[in-house]
């Protein structure tokens, strides 16, 4: 059997935004269902705004406050999170579930060094838990360990920063890490290098959610791949699945505007992503879509069973669904 470290089951979220001068509800995630198998590196992704943060700000509850969640249950480590109380879900938040954010300098304080803000994870100031902080220091590669203790963000680079916040959640010891695009500020080569401490970081036990829109970094570095569009999970299947046999347009779309096909012509997708106040019928990639059919516009497919372990939500593959 499957261990399971976090499920979301039917979990529908949108915001109350003001048009007119009324308000008005839209969704932003429709009746998501995802597993997160331990230990590996899941990604999340999709073209901007096609709701990625907002699954993992919910994760986190960490919504704005014209947020809200409709439906759904969010299970991590066998216990719904969105039932707790808030004061109870601190002790979870940072501590067994932490984010890499997508820029480092967000989530660390520019008042503190790194070593005092290192330190608050603990309730004391000790030369064990100094100890403990250098070590996850060490385990993210970083060299001059004295001198990056006393420094403040600002007199950090980008990669640098990341690393921390990295080390971070290793002295937190937290079991789930919710990457936001966390390279999207970095070069290349500096990118790589935090990649790889995911990488590291599934080694030592961990389970990552990596939410990108780089379907490149798919391929080298995840498990299991989730792609999303305007709010709904399209197709999910094993990363190496996926690659070989993608199946919704929309996915084949992403795949075929990757720099990396060499010798093969760019294709750019066709329009661009609606935002949520556009409400379409039928299958949200419809109008974009070069396999529409008749049936796509008034009908929105439901995410269904291809084979053993891979899911997709199109009309296409309807005939092979149950
Ligand atoms: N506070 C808010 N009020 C209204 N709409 C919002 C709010 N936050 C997000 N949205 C909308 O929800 C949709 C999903 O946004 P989200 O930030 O999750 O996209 P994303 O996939 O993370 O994109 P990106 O790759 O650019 O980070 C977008 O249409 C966005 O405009
Ligand atoms: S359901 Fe229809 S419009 Fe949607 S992706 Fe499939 S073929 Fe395209
Ligand atoms: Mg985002």
């Amino acid at each position: 059997m499957k261990d399971y470290i976090l499920e979301i089951k039917n979990l529908s979220v949108g915001f109350n935004i003001e048009i007119n001068n009324f308000d008005k509800f839209f969704y932003a995630l429709n009746s998501v269902n995802l597993s997160f198998e331990r230990n590996k590196i899941h990604a999340l992704a999709g073209e901007s705004g096609c709701g990625k943060s907002v699954l993992i700000n919910t994760i986190l509850k960490l919504l704005p406050k014209n947020s809200l969640i409709k439906s759904g249950e969010i299970i991590f480590n066998n216990q719904d999170i969105l039932k707790l109380k808030d004061r109870d879900f601190r002790k979870i938040r940072g501590n067994k579930i932490s984010l890499i954010p997508q820029d480092p300098f967000m989530s660390l304080n520019p008042l503190y060094t790194i070593e005092n803000q290192m330190m608050e994870v603990f309730s004391k100031n000790t030369k064990e838990n100094l100890d403990k902080i250098k070590h996850a220091l060490n385990e993210v590669r970083i060299k001059n360990i004295d001198n990056v203790l006393k420094s403040y963000p600002h007199e950090l680079s980008g990669g640098m920063k990341q690393r921390v916040i990295i080390a971070m959640s290793l002295v937190q010891n937290s079991d789930l890490i919710l990457a936001d695009e966390p390279t999207t500020a970095l070069d290349v080569s500096v990118s790589n290098s935090i990649l790889n401490l995911l990488l590291d970081l599934k080694e030592k036990g961990k389970t990552i959610i990596l939410i990108t829109h780089d379907l490149s970094i798919v391929s080298n570095y995840c498990d299991t791949v989730s792609i999303m569009y305007l709010g709904d999970i399209v197709e999910k299947a094993p990363s190496s699945e996926l690659f070989v046999h993608p199946l919704h347009p929309y996915t084949r779309a992403l795949l075929n505007s990757l720099p990396s096909k060499r010798g093969k012509k760019l294709e750019n997708i066709k329009g661009q992503i609606s935002p949520i106040t556009d409400v379409i019928d039928g299958c949200k990639f419809h109008p974009r879509c070069e396999c529409v059919m008749e049936i796509c516009k008034n009908n929105k497919p439901i995410l269904k069973k291809y084979n053993d372990c891979h899911s997709v939500s199109c009309w296409l593959y309807d005939n092979f669904n149950s």
